[in-house]
């Protein structure tokens, strides 16, 4: 009899189960009356396992073949969390004025090359929310109202950060992007792959007991509602992530799956309303970084000027071309960004030289400087994008966010 004890919410002893014997022994083969036992009567796990049903497992048939459905359909630990999601309520959005991220009215006098002034006459004083001194800011649903009447069209994206190098900003800009982006009138999902949940960590939207992750919901996703993510504001949600999602590169085994996970999610979203979803990837280039390959619009690859991540840079676009091949897919849009660029370092310069040259037709030509504000805004759980203050971060960004949702429409005269 194998053993196992795995302490609620603890990342290294779950970890540690996951890399067992007996959990590959669970995952493998055909699910017999010993690897029941295996699961019913061995392992323990004091997080989500459905335990009142274990002795019904073992009692009668009936339970078995539940048991084992649930085993099939790789969702051992989130019974809960996927009933969770296809009953979710709808949330209402109506009247919601609780608000983390607004843009000011003269940010959007300044992405229109308008006059201030002018662009706050011409809303409706009940669409005004004051925040301080003479500032005003602009709730998403009427920043989009606004510049839809424009004429600018919110076209649905799928954007994902990926580079398997670690460290490099790929959280740091999926989350930035999109809180800016619902600033900007996007009805924008992250969805946060990463099993570290750095993404649902940073915005202080860590999965409770019985929210559901991607994990959860890929198998079905048209039992998704707006109650089966998580709301951070009016036009901001998330999939939050935990570990269990490392368990995706188990379930999503054969190819279709692979090719349609990820898009599956992403197309109900569509159906529900986004314009936005933005996909934080783990350092790697496993299951779950190819399904979300197959389902991007736009791949952004966050690089700095170290050797590992020009060699992530390199490692992600051969991968993007094969997988594109595999699957008979178009290339999606292409863009590298410079993170964390210290002009002081030698090396950055060479980097940027590098990046210029060699990379020159994918390459993003501003970079986002180095700044002590992002640590600041990760210990608030909040984004640059949620203080009023002009900041050199908020300049970087806010040029990356109109780049890759073609906000530049405005600039370029429509
Ligand atoms: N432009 C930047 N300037 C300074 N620190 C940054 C910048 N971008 C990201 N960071 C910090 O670098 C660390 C790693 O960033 P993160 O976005 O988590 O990378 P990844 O998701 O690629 O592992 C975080 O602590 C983050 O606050
Ligand atoms: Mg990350």
């Amino acid at each position: 009899m194998i053993a196992w004890k795995v302490a609620k919410h603890d990342p290294a002893s779950c970890q540690a189960f996951v890399d067992s014997p007996a959990f590959r022994a669970l995952k493998t083969t055909t699910i017999g009356p010993i690897r029941m036992d295996v699961m019913v009567e061995s392992i323990e796990i004091g997080w989500r396992f459905p335990s009142e049903s274990s002795g019904g497992l073992r009692r009668n048939g009936r339970g078995q073949d539940r048991a084992k459905k649930l085993l099939l359909n790789n969702s051992r630990f989130s019974r809960y969390r996927r009933i969770r999601a296809s009953l979710g309520q709808v949330l209402k959005e109506e009247g919601d004025h609780n608000f983390r991220y607004l843009l000011t009215a003269d940010e959007l006098a300044q992405l229109l090359g308008a006059d201030a002034s002018e662009v706050r006459g011409s809303f409706d004083a009940r669409h005004l929310i004051p925040l301080g001194g003479h500032k005003k800011g602009v709730g998403p649903a009427a920043v989009r109202q606004y510049l839809s009447r424009l004429g600018f069209p919110y076209t649905f994206k799928v954007i994902a950060h990926i580079n398997m190098r670690g460290g490099i900003g790929k959280t740091t800009s999926t989350i930035t992007a999109a809180t800016r982006a619902c600033q900007y009138g996007f009805k924008a999902c992250i969805i946060d792959l990463d099993p570290q949940g750095s993404s649902s960590l940073a915005l202080d939207m860590l999965p409770g007991e019985e929210d559901p992750i991607f994990y959860d919901v890929w198998q079905n996703p048209g039992e998704m509602t707006m109650g089966s993510i998580r709301k951070i504001q009016e036009h901001l949600y998330i999939l939050p992530s935990s570990l269990e999602n490392a368990l995706l590169d188990a379930s999503l085994i054969n190819p279709s799956s692979q090719k349609r996970a990820v898009h599956g999610v992403c197309d109900v979203l569509k159906t529900h309303g986004f314009d936005a979803v933005f996909i934080d990837c783990p350092p790697s280039l496993g299951i779950a970084v190819i399904s979300t390959i197959c389902a991007a619009d736009i791949i952004v690859i966050p690089v700095h000027s170290d050797a590992f991540s020009f060699k992530g840079l390199e490692l992600t676009l051969k991968e993007i071309d094969s997988i594109c091949e595999t699957f008979g897919l178009q290339r999606p849009l292409i863009r590298i960004l410079y993170t964390k660029f210290d002009r002081r370092e030698k090396i950055a310069a060479e980097g940027l030289r590098r990046l210029t040259s060699e990379y020159g037709a994918y390459f993003i030509p501003k970079v986002i400087r180095t700044s002590t504000d992002f640590s600041q805004g990760l210990a608030r759980k909040k984004t640059i994008f949620a203080s009023f203050k002009k900041s050199q971060a908020k300049e970087d960004y806010d040029y990356y966010v109109r780049h890759i949702l073609g906000l530049e429409w405005f600039a370029d005269g429509r």
